[in-house]
């Protein structure tokens, strides 16, 4: 079967035709125009509605347009947007000592997009390798695991092992190094391999991959590794975090979770944890590095920053996001809305055999589609997903990953497991 053509109404078609012609095309998105959102649902400029199930790749947590982050951001923006960080600003301190504490780490440092954050995570390794664990010049060396996604700029994709992210991008950084994500014997002959490396840089749940979910032990099992070879064990949680897999971050555990807000089966401290996306709500780029003294103190003056990181708008936004998904329970939710999310996706998969797994924690889930007759059969049953008032995309061909922002119901989930019920039967 080739890609089905879903049912696109002259106008949506206009605004895709515009985008195409004067739009670089870097994308190839989901035929819908989306003029409106307000908490789990979007509505496109024909008025149809939604249900997200994408959630802007885990920015929207706290549900489109949040009262309270909205509010907060358009109350900031009428004070002070941007004095760059030539100046102090009354509001990044506050955030700072906000974001320290909740997480338990010593020190924040603020960024804008989540691959900013990436890229200071790889620069606050390679100097604490050289300042602090005495690596010779030069000679520093990351650790990435294998199918991993940090982003897209040149030193991130040089970490990548997608050749779609890499192809005619080369030149690429040097001794960046890949190991098989949840394998331990891999991750320590790696480590054996060399004294040089800095970091383990690694995804606590695969995401972009298709919602890969390691073993139980695993990360605990990594944090505890990279001590004993004095690595950085440091956790993207860009999407993984912000309660999007029924706790705060996916990696915490007793020691830096507010206190009685989570309920983890592991416990588990990375050296640096790196948060993007739902940092803001959704409503702006906010990105941020947690660290300790140790780490963080090893970038001087002049050595590393950004025009816009820190600015007051975005810090003022970051708390009111992070106290949003405290006091509404967010993580909590997630937690519960996902066991009874998978629990009916596995419903699903007993009755339909074109779904080969379902897998997920939290409201991070995804469902692996039987592809081994139509490569398109994923994108097929995302476009009838979509007719029937859901949306989701594909990642890596046949895996269809299901997120919806956190503050779903028990009434809207069922609502959604209706429509991927019926969506999928009308394939078999
Ligand atoms: C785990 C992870 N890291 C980094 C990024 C990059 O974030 P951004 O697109 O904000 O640069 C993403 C984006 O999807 C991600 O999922």
């Amino acid at each position: 079967m080739a890609t089905v053509t879903s049912h696109t109404s002259v106008k949506t078609q206009s605004y895709i035709d515009r985008e195409l012609k004067f739009g670089a095309h870097n994308y190839h998105p989901v035929p819908v125009v989306i003029e409106r959102g307000e908490g789990v649902y979007v509505w496109d400029v024909d008025g149809k509605q939604y249900l997200d199930f994408l959630s802007a790749y885990s920015a929207v947590n706290q549900g489109h347009c949040h009262p309270r982050i909205v509010n907060v951001m358009i109350e900031q923006a009428q004070k002070l947007t941007l004095t760059s960080r030539a100046f102090h600003n009354n509001i990044l301190g506050e955030c700072e000592e906000f974001m320290a504490g909740l997480f338990g780490f010593d020190k924040v440092l603020m960024m804008n997009s989540g691959v900013e954050a990436v890229e200071t995570a790889m620069k606050l390794a390679r100097k604490w390798a050289y300042k602090v664990k005495g690596v010779e010049k030069d000679k520093a060396r990351l650790l990435f695991a294998k199918n991993n996604f940090h982003g897209r700029t040149l030193s991130v994709v040089s970490a990548s092992t997608d050749t779609g992210a890499r192809q005619g991008f080369s030149p690429f950084t040097p001794n960046i190094d890949t190991v098989a994500f949840n394998d331990l014997d891999a991750l320590e002959e790696a480590f054996k391999s060399s004294p040089d490396y800095a970091a383990f840089i690694v995804e606590p749940i695969q995401g972009e991959a298709g919602v890969i979910v390691p073993d139980d032990n695993y990360l605990k099992e990594v944090a505890l590794m990279c001590r004993k070879y004095n690595v950085l064990f440091i956790a993207d949680e860009i999407q993984t975090g912000m309660g999007r897999t029924g706790r705060l971050l996916a990696t915490c555990g007793d020691c830096h979770c507010p206190a009685g807000k989570c309920h983890q089966s592991q416990s588990v401290k990375p050296d640096i944890v790196i948060l993007g996306k739902a940092l803001s709500g959704g409503v702006m780029p906010v990105s941020a590095v947690l660290a300790s003294d140790e780490v963080m103190l090893t970038i001087k003056p002049g050595e590393h920053g950004s025009t816009f990181g820190g600015n007051p708008l975005a810090c003022a936004v970051a708390v009111e996001a992070l106290k949003v998904l405290i006091d509404e329970n967010l993580p909590e939710n997630a937690d519960q809305m996902g066991k009874l999310f998978r629990e009916g996706l596995e419903l699903i998969a007993a009755n339909n055999r074109l779904v080969t797994a379902v897998r997920g924690r939290g409201l991070l889930n995804a469902i692996v589609i039987d592809s081994e007759e139509d490569s398109y059969l994923a994108w097929n049953i995302c476009m009838e997903f979509k007719d029937n008032g859901l949306l989701a995309k594909p990642t890596h061909g046949n895996k269809i990953r299901l997120a919806p922002p956190l503050v779903i119901n028990e009434t809207q989930l069922n609502a959604a497991l209706s429509i991927i019920e019926k969506s999928l039967h009308s394939f078999l």
